[in-house]
């Protein structure tokens, strides 16, 4: 009785570790693959309003509203322990108030097995692209594509895209309704 508890432990521990160093060398040898990849962003419409905030107080503030275009090739990504892709399109820009003012506008999860060759037209972001106070209308803003790798095992960086898009809002904003 004794005897068969201690080899079953050792049998299960035996187990473990070939499972745990299986998983250590699977994640060892995806951790220094180039995840990069080119990316084409392009603005359609662009423009600003100055609307009040939800919240209590009312105060106006910045709106921005832009459809995009957005093409990437991700087909070389997905090796064999990438389970699957989080991407994201940031909008970077500066204020007076800001150095550096980030909104993710739009994200997308991509699974093994799904079309990785993408290519959108004229999108709508996903989330309202608010600046805290009336830092949109005449700025710059630089749109960026990035994902985190849902990996089978281990932890991967998030990575950046190569290529970016600038566009700038107009100077006046924009009554219409959209
Ligand atoms: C995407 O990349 C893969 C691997 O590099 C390539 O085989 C394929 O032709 C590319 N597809 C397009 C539409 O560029
Ligand atoms: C936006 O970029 C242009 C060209 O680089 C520059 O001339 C302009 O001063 C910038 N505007 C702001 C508000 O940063």
């Amino acid at each position: 009785m004794h005897t068969v508890l201690t080899r079953g432990n050792a049998t299960v521990a035996y187990s473990l570790s070939v499972l745990a160093c299986l998983t250590f060398c699977c994640f060892i040898s995806t951790v220094f693959l180039d995840y990069r990849t080119e990316s084409k962003i392009n603005t359609v419409k662009i423009l600003v309003k100055n609307v009040p905030d939800y919240g209590a107080s009312r105060e106006k503030h910045d709106l921005g509203f832009l459809t995009f275009d957005l093409q990437t090739n991700l087909t070389d990504l997905f090796n064999w322990n990438v389970k699957q892709l989080f991407l994201y399109l940031t909008a970077e820009y500066k204020t007076k108030e800001n150095e550096l003012n980030q909104v993710v506008l739009w994200d997308k999860i991509i699974l093994r097995g799904e079309n990785t060759v993408l290519d959108f037209k004229n999108m709508n972001t996903k989330y309202y692209f608010w600046d805290d106070g009336t830092g949109l209308k005449n700025n710059n803003v630089t749109l960026y594509l990035s994902w985190n790798i849902i990996p089978n095992a281990g932890l991967l960086p998030s990575v950046f895209a190569h290529g970016s898009h600038w566009f700038k809002f107009p100077e006046h904003y924009s009554v219409s309704a959209v």
